[in-house]
């Protein structure tokens, strides 16, 4: 594959492959991660997922501590490698791609995390510059410049020559997403960004993202235990259960501001189990009074 330098100048995200304006940005096929425990045993934590994640959207991954999120969101950028199943991002099948192409298709998939992992001895500029350097093929001008355009993205112009230790909780994290999106990714995936955070900040990041997203069309994956941050920021969401995906629905009809009553009725149906919760969801809508053509599909979102 020849190697393109990432295109830090122009419009647009990161050219897609072929194929890909016909299917979903993020296509998970059946894929199963088990772990080895130290004990030998074997730990199923994703068991035949298959889920389709559409480019623009915003989708959440939502379930209990140890349900498989943070397994199933590292799939989509291999972080972890499926041990059966077909991870396709962009058109392209990530595990047929020798390390070199992956690598080539990371720049492509943007990731941030609860504890910001960002390089404490470098500045704020250093850590957004990083990843438009590993390839060496950016010009030094080019580089400054799109720091410079990231970090106004995340209102942190004044801080480019801070070190991580001198920023706050929120600053750091808004650091690691001006240095996610340095070089031009289409997706971003988000593993708890908001949950070392407090609840003010936590709104401002979230309001950060949700910018983010209208404005540079960037699809955001993004997993959280917390039913505020679906709310707020989310479109489709994900319930995930021991390593399964038990329910999928869509937050919220744009178009059918009597829906939003419904928003009070996720946090049953990500305590309850899949059949149970699917009924819940009929009957309020039932009870609410929602015609048929707006209700949200409770039993037929299993994959
Ligand atoms: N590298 C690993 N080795 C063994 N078990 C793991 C590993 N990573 C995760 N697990 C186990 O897989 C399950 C799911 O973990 P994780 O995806 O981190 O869940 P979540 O993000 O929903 O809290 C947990 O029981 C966890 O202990
Ligand atoms: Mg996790």
């Amino acid at each position: 594959m020849t190697a393109h330098p990432v295109p830090l100048r122009g419009a647009g995200a990161s050219p897609l492959a072929a194929g890909a304006a016909t299917e979903p940005v993020i296509r998970l096929q059946a894929v199963q991660k088990t772990f080895q425990l130290p004990n030998g045993q074997r730990f199923d934590a994703v068991c035949s997922v298959s889920l389709d994640i559409a480019a623009g959207d915003v989708f959440g991954l939502i379930g209990k501590s140890g349900a498989g999120k943070s397994t199933l969101l590292r799939l989509i950028n291999l972080l972890e490698r499926p041990d059966a199943g077909q991870v396709r991002v962009g058109g392209r099948d990530l595990t047929a791609l020798s390390r070199a192409q992956l690598r080539e298709t990371r720049q492509n998939i943007g990731m941030i995390f609860q504890q910001f992992n960002l390089l404490q001895n470098a500045t704020v500029f250093e850590n957004v510059a990083f990843p438009l350097r590993i390839h060496g093929r950016n010009a030094t001008a080019d580089i400054d410049a799109r720091v410079r355009e990231c970090l106004a993205l995340v209102g942190l112009e004044d801080k480019v020559h801070s070190y991580p230790a001198q920023l706050s909780g929120g600053q750091k994290q808004r650091v690691a997403i001006a240095r996610a999106l340095a070089p031009r990714p289409q997706v971003l995936l988000c593993d708890e960004p908001t949950s070392a955070l407090d609840s003010e900040t936590t709104q401002s990041i979230l309001d950060t993202l949700r910018e983010i997203n209208q404005k540079l069309g960037v699809t955001i994956v993004i997993v959280t235990h917390e039913l505020s941050v679906v709310e707020a920021l989310c479109r489709h969401v994900a319930v995930v259960e021991q390593g399964q995906v038990v329910e999928q629905f869509a937050v919220r009809e744009p178009a059918a501001e009597r829906l939003t009553v419904l928003g009070r009725e996720l946090d049953a149906l990500v305590r309850r189990r899949a059949r149970e919760a699917a009924l819940d969801l009929e009957l309020a809508q039932e009870a609410a009074g929602v015609p048929a053509a707006l209700r949200v599909a409770g039993g037929a979102a299993h994959v």
